[in-house]
């Protein structure tokens, strides 16, 4: 083997918006996205493929110098500076400070089709992002591999696991920085966990060394630069961020009612039931089995008229078998994935014999996408994507596979985000104006656009609860916000202690979906005995509480790229104490609630609160931040704190987001000495109207110098389904007058509840 070392600049030009330098070895292009993202890709065998992530053109200015040995792209937020002899990649804020250099040894090499860049490690230097991957936070000192992989039964340090997200933050000397390496073959990412501190370094199998790099200055612009990039989400249905109850299955039609039917029974709210693998005929992809699930429109009607929404797998896997349609039409049509001499790939999966539809090609993900008829013609709208890492029994799907001219080695980290892409497509076709909801396990950097994703195959065990939350927290980093982990843990049968504290947990997860693997015990809230039944629902009515503020928070993510669970390294990246493993599993559920996880076998939690004032949600008691503390814990009680100044906008407890509720809008204030505001969003919750103007918005505001609290005239033409705003101050002093919209409120206007907080109800 040959190591072929990226060596000295030959001929430098510029054409149009890219910079092209050669070199012996290769070519490296240079574009300027925006100010602050700069794309290198240095290429042995250059060809404009596209990207399957990023959506958008260079469109930034690109101010090019050349002196001596350096070559100097200036843009308003960043330099870089090219080194000629030998060619290296060094990028600097625009004021001239390092964000990060190629080690001037190594630089970008390659040995065979090996490509990789090898960087200089700055001694503060730590890392986060890389999206669902394990080990702690700061990434600083480990090292992953992303390989698109169906990990059953993984532990807490397994990697690599079901999705590629190959972008990372490097945070050193109080700067920020981003780097996004859009390449799908298997890649690795080495934060000098091997180099003797000296180096960080990623590379990949084959491909170009493609990167985008940003040189924001915060985390938070850096998220929105790179969701600018690779897309945002789309505002999901408002059902689908109520509770939702999975199995791997329910056996049949009848089954799948009674639970919906016992949790109205039960007064617990619930919006979503999940049919799993079993609702089909012989795994058979848009089939029904005819004997358990005679009726699906029946099923899906009553399912209706109990406000419950049914969610359907899919897997790609089409199963070998004449007189099947998928597999007549895919066979006809050539629509499968192949070895190079043409004859159809075939390996078992649920089914089975499958062949694999290759949702790479257009005319593929238009005949998957028309096929889902099967589903919703009975009245699905959700749509779970499984197994498409792609998954087959045996794991190692031959080199030789294509999906056209691609070979498994390219294709795989990207499969499961196309068909994802291929369902959400086909399916907001069908729908016509109403939003789908799509589910999927395996993904790449972008599926953002296309759909909400949930962690795998997670375990019964406490480690597994708090992983699955620092997965989330990173996730969150890579453009994903609508994310789930199977609550209670797939494998394995939880404790009923740690039932309940996941599912405490799971009320501020994004998405909220209770699931368990064949062969365990039932999961539903009743299954746990009548005390721990009752922590359940109250915890789940919380959750429905919480909604406008959900809603709106999602709105967030839909406008700039900020998760709903966020590390605390995204609001507080400069402190050390974020990063430290004892507090590193703690976010804030958007704006304002900080969530510290503690085991189901603790009842006590320590807990790091950043700087600010900090009120605990259950019981008032108000926290100086900046230090660690120790609160009691009880199952009923997850540690819960909101930030002072905060503004929640809340609602009564409703069974399901199909209920109007009593029509008041609870708005929450927390005293705080800085002033704040929220944007309250609502829309339909189900169409794209939206798109078209048709929302409710409006800021909220405190200003504690003024005492007032503002609420702004609404824009957009929705009604809001709240005729009432009923103001909830938590923290003030009732001797002070308080100003609401420029108007002194009077004491008649309002009154304490038991807890003393202070109410007014304004019409
Ligand atoms: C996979 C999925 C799991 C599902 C099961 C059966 O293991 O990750 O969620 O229940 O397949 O479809």
């Amino acid at each position: 083997m040959q190591t072929e070392i990226l060596g000295n600049a030959g001929s430098i030009k510029q054409q149009g918006n890219v910079l092209i330098i050669k070199s012996r070895e290769a070519e490296a292009r240079i574009w300027v996205y925006s100010p602050s993202i700069i794309r290198v890709c240095i290429s042995r065998d250059y060809k404009e493929e596209g990207s399957f992530a990023v959506i958008q053109e260079p469109a930034g200015k690109m101010d090019i110098t050349e002196s001596g040995n350096e070559i100097v792209v200036t843009t308003s937020a960043m330099q870089l500076r090219i080194s000629k002899s030998p060619l290296r990649f060094n990028f600097y804020t625009a004021e001239g400070k390092v964000l990060s250099e190629d080690d001037p040894r190594f630089g970008v090499n390659w040995q065979d089709a090996r490509v990789t860049n090898y960087r200089k490690l700055i001694a503060d230097e730590k890392f986060i992002g890389l999206g669902e991957k394990t080990g702690n936070l700061n990434r600083r000192g480990s090292s992953y591999v992303n390989w698109n992989t169906d990990a059953a039964l993984h532990d807490v340090n397994a990697d690599p696991l079901y999705k590629t997200f190959p972008f990372f933050i490097g945070l050193h000397s109080g700067l920020t920085y981003g780097l996004f390496f859009d390449n799908t073959h298997r890649s690795y990412f080495d934060f000098g966990a091997t180099t003797d501190e000296k180096m960080s370094w990623f590379g990949a199998d084959g491909g170009d060394m493609n990167y985008y790099f940003f040189g924001a200055q915060s985390v938070p612009q850096i998220i929105e630069d790179y969701t600018w990039l690779t897309g945002r989400m789309e505002m999901p249905p408002l059902w689908s961020l109520g509770y939702q109850q999975c199995r791997w299955s329910y056996m049949s039609a009848d089954e799948v009612l009674d639970i919906a039917e016992n949790f109205r029974k039960e007064k617990i709210p619930a919006d979503v039931m999940y049919c799993d693998i079993d609702y089909m005929d012989e795994y058979k992809i848009f089939t029904w089995n005819k004997k358990t699930f005679a009726d699906p429109k029946g099923m899906i009607a009553k399912l209706k008229a109990m406000d419950f929404k049914l969610v359907t797998i899919v897997d790609p896997g089409i199963k070998v078998e004449k007189g099947y349609k998928q597999y007549d039409e895919g066979v006809a049509k050539n629509y499968f994935a192949t070895y190079p001499n043409g004859e159809n790939y075939v390996a078992n999966v649920w089914p089975g014999r499958c062949h694999f539809p290759d949702f790479f090609r257009a005319d593929v993900r238009e005949w998957w996408g028309k096929s889902f008829t099967a589903l919703t013609d009975p009245g699905v709208e959700g749509f779970w994507n499984d197994m498409n890492e792609p998954a087959a029994w045996g794991q190692n799907i031959p080199w030789l596979v294509k999906f056209g001219d691609r070979y498994m080695s390219e294709a795989r980290n990207v499969y499961g985000m196309e068909m994802a892409r291929a369902t959400y497509e086909g399916t907001k076709k069908i729908l016509g104006n109403k939003r789908p909801f799509v589910l999927t396990r395996a993904a790449y950097s972008g599926a953002q656009r296309y759909s909400a994703v949930w962690t795998g195959d997670n375990s019964a065990y406490d480690a597994h609860m708090l992983l699955g939350q620092r997965l989330v927290n990173s996730l969150g980093i890579t453009g994903m916000s609508m994310i789930g982990v199977d609550i209670g843990g797939f494998t394995g049968d939880p404790t009923p202690e740690l039932m309940v504290r996941w599912n405490s947990l799971g009320v501020y997860t994004p998405m909220f979906r209770n699931h368990a693997q064949e062969g365990t015990i039932m999961r539903e809230p009743w299954c746990w005995g009548k005390k721990n039944q009752a922590i359940i629902k109250k915890d789940i009515e919380q959750r429905y509480r919480m909604l406008p503020y959900l809603y709106s928070s999602f709105y967030q993510s839909c406008q700039t790229g900020m998760p709903v669970s966020r590390t605390l390294a995204i609001n507080y990246t400069g402190d050390e104490n974020v990063y430290d493993v004892k507090y590193q599993n703690q976010f804030l559920f958007g704006d304002a609630i900080l969530v510290s996880p503690v085991e189901s076998t603790k009842f006590t939690g320590e807990v790091y609160l950043p700087e600010g004032d900090w009120y605990r949600l259950s019981t008032g008691e108000k926290f100086k931040g900046g230090k660690a503390i120790t609160v009691p814990a009880p199952l009923t009680d997850l540690p819960v704190f909101i930030k002072a100044g905060a503004i929640i906008p809340m609602q009564n407890v409703i069974q399901s987001t199909a209920e109007k509720g009593d029509g008041i809008l609870e708005v929450n204030v927390w005293y705080g000495d800085k002033a704040n505001s929220f944007v309250y969003y609502e829309d339909d919750g189900a169409s794209y109207d939206y798109q078209k103007g048709v929302y409710y918005k409006r800021e909220i505001s405190f200003d504690p110098e003024k005492h007032e609290i503002t609420l702004s005239k609404a824009e957009g033409s929705f009604t809001s389904k709240y005729d009432r705003v009923k103001l909830v101050l938590h923290g003030f002093k009732a001797s002070k007058s308080i100003r609401v919209n420029g108007k002194e409120l009077k004491s008649k206007d309002f009154s304490f509840d038991n807890d003393n907080h202070i109410i007014a109800v304004i019409y």
